[in-house]
């Protein structure tokens, strides 16, 4: 289907200009970062007492859908360190000297960020092991019968590995975190201060209503609230005095076919697939995939954890299904032999 979707949430926006306005509002600190407060409490005892112990922080895990801010997380770890932070993603370290040189180019104390830590290859996976452990790697050293393998010490150095899922990682590696968190949804109170804050950071004046709106449509994520927020400014500068108001609002998510609860073209075509073929019964991820033309990654990461919270679809041992919520939304029905649904 490969929509380009204003409520994707890929960890990177294609514009190198959205890349560095999403930069500039990240939040720096955990004061300015909104939501997630059982993980930042967590976060803030953790490191006040390795500094205390004057040790680095353990290993942390992010875990949870893209978009809700693991790699801000990181950033705001390593700020509230006074560290450095390396950011890197998995499948850009191919081979286990590509690691071997990142570790040893850090300092004590700094931050090595992994995005998409269940890509890493095997291989570098290894060697990343025993530099969590111990803080050694072992490298070989020339091919074939002369080949030795050399020890090396690297910096003591804190690992924030992040995922959208854990089950995709292997056992030893996930054990190897001192600290796994959860990211979880915000809620729409959160994400409209987020909006608000974006905003005046934007310096664009956004009315209360205006952003408690917006704040329903974001899929209870902050990357997809700041994108919205972008394209509704862009919408009130073009039609209006360039305020933020609900009028306003709803008239720019009327034009990007954003409904009620945050879902675009695409979900909705999800949802229809599922229903016309499938009705009520349970579908495969695979099948699924073959259904929309998508990846079962890019549904398992991106359309589903939404969905799934939001009640629209549901998670069985056979499969996902439709809810009855779903066929609500969409103003469908199923008729069946024993039972006419009607919920229109
Ligand atoms: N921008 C993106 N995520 C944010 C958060 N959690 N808090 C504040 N601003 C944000």
């Amino acid at each position: 289907m490969a929509i380009e979707r204003i409520v994707n949430s890929t960890s990177e926006p294609d514009d190198p200009k959205d890349q560095e306005l999403e930069n500039s509002l990240r939040p720096k600190d955990f004061a300015s970062y909104i939501g997630q407060d059982r993980i930042k409490k967590n976060l803030k005892l953790a490191i006040e007492a390795s500094q205390k112990r004057q040790e680095p922080l353990d290993h942390v895990l992010l875990f949870g859908p893209p978009g809700l801010g693991k790699t801000t997380m990181a950033s705001v770890i390593a700020n509230e360190m006074g560290a450095q932070i390396r950011i890197t993603s998995g499948p850009a370290i191919e081979r286990a000297g590509d690691l071997a040189s990142l570790l040893t180019n850090l300092q004590d104390g700094d931050i090595l960020f992994i995005d998409e830590i269940h890509r890493l290859h095997r291989s570098v996976e290894e060697v990343l092991y025993s530099a969590m452990e111990d803080f050694k790697i072992d490298i070989m050293l020339g091919k074939g019968p002369s080949a030795r393998s050399l020890r090396l010490d690297v910096p003591k150095f804190t690992l924030i590995g992040a995922t959208t899922r854990t089950g995709a990682l292997a056992a030893p590696l996930r054990d190897r975190f001192g600290m796994v968190h959860r990211l979880e949804f915000y809620s729409p109170t959160e994400i409209a201060e987020i909006i608000k804050r974006a905003a005046s950071i934007l310096g664009t004046d956004i009315h209360s209503n205006a952003a408690e709106l917006l704040s329903t449509r974001a899929r209870l994520t902050p990357r997809i609230a700041n994108r919205l927020l972008r394209r509704v400014r862009d919408f009130a500068d073009v039609n209006g005095d360039g305020i933020i108001d609900e009028p306003l609002t709803t008239q720019a998510l009327q034009l990007l076919e954003i409904d009620e609860l945050g879902l675009d073209p695409a979900d909705r075509q999800l949802l229809s697939s599922i229903i016309e073929s499938y009705g009520f019964n349970p579908v495969g991820l695979n099948t699924l995939a073959a259904l929309t033309g998508d990846e079962a990654t890019t549904i398992e990461d991106y359309y589903e954890p939404y969905l799934l919270q939001i009640g629209l679809l549901e998670r069985t041992p056979r499969g996902r299904k439709i809810t009855h919520k779903a066929l609500k939304h969409m103003g469908k029905s199923i008729g069946s032999q024993d039972e006419q649904t009607k919920l229109v």
